[in-house]
């Protein structure tokens, strides 16, 4: 694709242009005034998981000032960011942490200060460890123990805060977390992963329903991963694959809300999840959100194969393919970002659409005294200009925010996929802009 010149000024001036993070991945202070364990920081901190840990993270903590006025500094205009569950409630219900709630207070009264519009998602994926004791997601309990946590956040921070989301990419924490157990808890096998991903859909809407409730004014959101899923060829049992995977990966989460239940007429194995609704839930799941969230990062070429049973379905990894890569080994496709907009916005009852995140990690130093990431500045140019003929097209996209501000905690690949615009020093902590930080505040100049 050319890669004609377009700055912000191409876009409706509406158009939201920001940042997203998470708690577990920036904060840092995992025992600090009063926050106990969640689940990632027992996994991280188990013998048997050896890339780090977000103890410290970027220790936005400490620096959320200076990492907020560096939002403002880049011409961006909103912050997402999502609220630790732990550092609220360190007991994952019951009394909330005067400390943590008033951590958030601060966040919050520092962005809307510096006219940068604060994004919150309530769940993005650290449990408190008490809970997980109990069962976590596998635990019906869990619709309880989250509309506790979602009504508090909701009346605490709802008149400062009007963009909410409810969860950050369902798929990934049930299916890497109660699947395949590489992310936490470390949970594997169908057996977790259906009653998590059941209870997680349920929560999905409960949450949109109590900030409707609670927040006037709100905007209700939740977000999806989504990957653009091919078939290494056009036989029919490499395009069932990519068929089964797409119901997987892309249309899960999404359909019960909007009322059509779960693909499973596609991955009939998955027909088991019924086991565990009760009375009701095919109508607690609906829930009509005034946005979604899409993230997007990778395409993915898929075929048949007899495991894992059920899908009969895998991927071909990208660097067997020839493909191009990012240092995670995840295939740079910024074109599939048009793919998946078109795909969302078909569906009738989705209203307006943000990316949520997009972005790329490479393996990056300093080199006198800069970080040349041409490569990223690539991946945004490409995306932005989808973006533009998206919104020509008519879909309803209405913002965009990068993945992510500084290099930060990447779960269980650790520090080495640097996703930032600004460059982090783990050990000093000190934040070097990128190339793609200048090249972003141009583009967004006013
Ligand atoms: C999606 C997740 O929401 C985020 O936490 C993660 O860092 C990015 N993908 C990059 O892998």
């Amino acid at each position: 694709m050319p890669l004609g010149k377009i700055t912000a000024k191409d876009f409706p001036k509406k158009f939201v242009w920001g940042v997203a993070t998470s708690a577990y991945q920036t904060e840092g202070a995992f025992d600090k005034h009063g926050k106990k364990n969640s689940i990632w920081d027992t996994f991280t901190n188990d013998k048997k998981f050896t890339k780090g840990n977000g103890n410290i993270a970027t220790d936005f903590y400490t620096k959320y000032e200076e990492d907020i006025l560096k939002i403002k500094a880049l011409n961006l205009g909103a912050f997402r960011f999502s609220l630790s569950w732990s550092r609220i409630f360190p007991d994952g219900i019951g009394e909330p942490n005067k400390k943590g709630v008033k951590f958030y207070h601060k966040v919050i009264d520092c962005c809307l200060k510096n006219e940068i519009e604060p994004w919150v998602t309530l769940y993005h994926w650290d449990l408190p460890q008490v809970l997980e004791n109990e069962g976590g997601w596998t635990n019906r309990e869990v619709l309880n123990w989250f509309t506790y946590f979602a009504e508090f956040c909701t009346k605490e921070y709802g008149t400062k805060v009007k963009k909410w989301m409810v969860l950050n990419e369902p798929m990934s924490f049930v299916g890497l977390g109660y699947f395949m157990g590489i992310h936490a808890p470390g949970r594997r096998g169908l057996g977790n992963f259906l009653p998590a991903a059941h209870h997680a859909t349920l929560c999905q809407s409960i949450g949109g329903r109590i900030i409707r409730k609670n927040v006037e004014e709100a905007s209700v959101g939740t977000t999806f991963s989504c990957s653009v899923v091919k078939p290494k060829n056009f036989f029919r049992r490499h395009v069932g694959a990519a068929k089964r995977l797409d119901a997987l990966l892309n249309r899960f989460f999404i359909e019960p809300a909007l009322g059509l239940g779960y693909p499973t007429d596609e991955i009939p194995g998955l027909k088991k999840i019924e086991k565990y609704f009760e009375l009701g839930d095919q109508d607690l799941m609906k829930f009509d959100f005034d946005f979604i969230g899409i993230q997007y990062y990778f395409r993915i070429v898929a075929q048949y194969s007899l495991f894992p049973p059920l899908l009969f379905a895998n991927q071909i990894a990208a660097e067997k393919r020839n493909a191009k890569i990012n240092n995670m080994g995840m295939e740079i496709y910024p074109k599939g970002l048009m793919k998946m907009l078109e795909k969302y916005s078909a569906y009738e009852n989705v209203k307006q659409i943000y990316i949520t995140e997009s972005g790329q990690c490479f393996d990056e130093e300093i080199l006198n005294g800069e970080i040349d990431d041409q490569n990223r500045i690539k991946y945004f140019q490409k995306t932005f200009k989808i973006c533009k003929k998206a919104i020509k097209k008519g879909i309803k996209l209405k913002g965009y925010f990068i993945w992510t501000l500084v290099d930060n905690f990447e779960w269980a690949d650790g520090i080495k996929p640097r996703f930032g615009i600004i460059y982090n020093d783990f050990i000093s902590q000190k934040r070097t802009l990128k190339k793609s930080a200048y090249w972003l505040k141009s583009f967004l100049k006013k």
